[in-house]
C-alpha cells in the first residue's frame, strides 16, 4: 500500500500568511501541519509516501522531512506544476504507486480519534479487495465541502463537490484509499467546470461501479480541514486542550514509527535530543523513559 500526502495549492484563503510560505508548513500548535496527515497515513501502516507541493515550496518539505528517515518510512517528493485538481495527484504519482493500492490524504487535514485504527483498517481490506472508500463526517457548512448522501445501510448514494443544495451533511474528508490501478482511473475523468480534475469525479466513477464504500467518522472523533483562519485557530487550540487534558503529544509520528518499531530508541533518542528544548522534546524522551 502507498500514500500521497498533496500539499500543493497556492494558499490563496490564507494569505497574507501563505504568501511567503506554503500552509502545510505551517503549524497547527505543536507541529507543522504536514505532520498530521503524515501521522495518519503512517497509522494506516503506509511506509511510501509521496509528498506532492509546489516547485517552489519542494525545498521546504525536504528540509523539514528529509528521506523519511527520522520516522522509519520512506519519503519520495514531486511536483505539482500547476493546481489542476487533487485527482491529478494519481497520474503525477503513476509510477510511485505502481501495481499498488494507494491512500491519499490532503495536507490540511488532521483526524483524531476513537476507533480511527479500526476505520484505516477496513479502508485498507475495502482496498486490497478492488473497492475505495471516503470518510464521511457531519458538519455545520456542507456547502463548503465534498458530500455524500448515504442510505440508512450507509451505503454512498451520490457524491457532489460543493454542492449548492447539499443532500446531507457528511462531508467527504480530505482523506481517500483506492485499490490498485487508480492512475488509470484518474486519467479517465473530465475536468470540471471550474477546469480541474476533481476527486469527487473519480469517487464518482467508483460509485457508479458499485465500488465505493464509506466509513463515518463517529461523535466525539475530530476532523479538521485548516483551510480557513477560523478553522487553523480552532484547530490548534483544539490539539492544544487535547494534549494538554491527556498529558500527550497527539498524532506524532515519531512515537507511531517508535511503536510500530520502524525506528529504535537509539533513533528515537537522537529525535528526542534535536527536539529537547520543548514539551514535544521531552514527551519523546518520555516515551523511551517509559518503555525502558
Ligand atoms: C477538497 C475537496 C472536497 C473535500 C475537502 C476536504 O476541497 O475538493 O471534496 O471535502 O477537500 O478537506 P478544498 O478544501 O480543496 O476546497
Amino acid at each position: 500500500m502507498k500514500g500521497i500526502i498533496l500539499a500543493g495549492g497556492t494558499g490563496t484563503r490564507l494569505f497574507p500568511i501563505t504568501e511567503g510560505i506554503s500552509k502545510q508548513l505551517m503549524p497547527v500548535y505543536d507541529k507543522p501541519m504536514i505532520y498530521y496527515p503524515l501521522a495518519t497515513l503512517m497509522l494506516a501502516g503506509i511506509k511510501d509516501i509521496l509528498v506532492i507541493t509546489t516547485e517552489e515550496d519542494q525545498k521546504g518539505f525536504q528540509k523539514l522531512l528529509k528521506d523519511g528517515k527520522d520516522f522509519g518510512i520512506h519519503i519520495f517528493y514531486t511536483v505539482q506544476p500547476s493546481p489542476d485538481g487533487l485527482a491529478q495527484a494519481f497520474i503525477l504519482g503513476e509510477k510511485f504507486i505502481g501495481d499498488e493500492p494507494c491512500a491519499m490524504v490532503l495536507g490540511d487535514n488532521i483526524f483524531y480519534g476513537n476507533g480511527f485504527n479500526e476505520v484505516l483498517e477496513n479502508a485498507t481490506i475495502n482496498a486490497k479487495k478492488g473497492k475505495a472508500t471516503i470518510f464521511g463526517n457531519q458538519v455545520r457548512d456542507p456547502e463548503r465541502f465534498g458530500i455524500m448522501e448515504l442510505d440508512e445501510n450507509n451505503n454512498v448514494i451520490s457524491v457532489e463537490e460543493k454542492p449548492e443544495h447539499p443532500k446531507s451533511n457528511y462531508a467527504i474528508t480530505g482523506l481517500y484509499f483506492y485499490p490498485k490501478g487508480v492512475a488509470e482511473k484518474a486519467k479517465k475523468i473530465k475536468p470540471s467546470k471550474r477546469g480541474e480534475l476533481e476527486i469527487t469525479s473519480l469517487n464518482d466513477l467508483y460509485l457508479q461501479e458499485k465500488n465505493l464504500k464509506a466509513e463515518i467518522l463517529g461523535e466525539g472523533f475530530t476532523w479538521f480541514d485548516t483551510g480557513t483562519f477560523d478553522s487553523q485557530l480552532d484547530a490548534a487550540n483544539m490539539i492544544r486542550t487535547i494534549q494538554n487534558n491527556k498529558d500527550k503529544v497527539i498524532c506524532c509520528p515519531e512515537q507511531i514509527a517508535y511503536y510500530r518499531g520502524w525506528i529504535s530508541q537509539e533513533q528515537l533518542g537522537e529525535r528526542a535530543k534535536v527536539l529537547q528544548k520543548n514539551s514535544y522534546g521531552k514527551y519523546l524522551q518520555k516515551l523511551i523513559q517509559d518503555t525502558k
